[in-house]
């Protein structure tokens, strides 16, 4: 099938590795269901990928997959944005627009972790020495030929 995962275990890290192909933004969003179902609570998932690569695209379908019913935008402008589940707190992050690491200290970080948290972050490199360490990692990369086509690749 089209965004089938091929999976594979690193031998050395031990970590899973699972590819997707998405040739439309709708398969995009059926992989950002997969990827939830692969994700437990606690998470820090850290999202890599050039601009328009999909990250938020993703980020978007992985919170309305967790049960995330009302509007889902970008959180460019106010770095963190919150989304009760059942199962917990989504907080999605896009790190873009950080200056300096060391602006994330003003939100407190620290005191949103919790067994129920969940965190995506996009442009994690952006938050370099003031995040939690990732313990999954999602990178999606453009293919060169086709304007819709994406590569996912999910590590946990
Ligand atoms: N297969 C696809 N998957 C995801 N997005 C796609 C796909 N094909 C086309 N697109 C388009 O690519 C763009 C992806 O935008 P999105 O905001 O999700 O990227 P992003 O990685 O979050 O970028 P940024 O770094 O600016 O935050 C959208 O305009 C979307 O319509
Ligand atoms: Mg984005």
């Amino acid at each position: 099938m089209y965004n089938e995962a091929l999976s594979i275990v690193n031998i050395e890290t031990h970590r899973q590795q699972h590819s997707y192909s998405a040739t439309s933004l709708q398969e995009t969003e059926l992989i950002g269901q997969k990827i939830a179902k692969q994700l437990t609570f606690p998470s820090c998932v850290y999202l890599q990928g050039e601009m328009g690569a999909g990250k938020t695209t993703l980020s978007k379908s992985i919170i309305q997959a967790f049960g995330y019913v009302g509007a889902v935008t970008s959180p460019t402008y106010n770095l963190v944005q919150e989304y009760q589940v059942d199962q917990g707190v989504i907080y999605h992050m896009d790190l873009y627009r950080l200056e300096d690491p060391s602006e994330l200290e003003y939100l407190a970080l620290d005191d949103l972790w919790s067994n129920t948290s969940l965190f995506l972050i996009e442009w994690p490199i952006r938050g370099a020495g003031y995040l939690q360490m990732a313990n999954a990692e999602v990178n999606i990369s453009k293919a060169l030929d086709a304007v819709d086509q994406r590569n996912i690749v999910l590590t946990v």
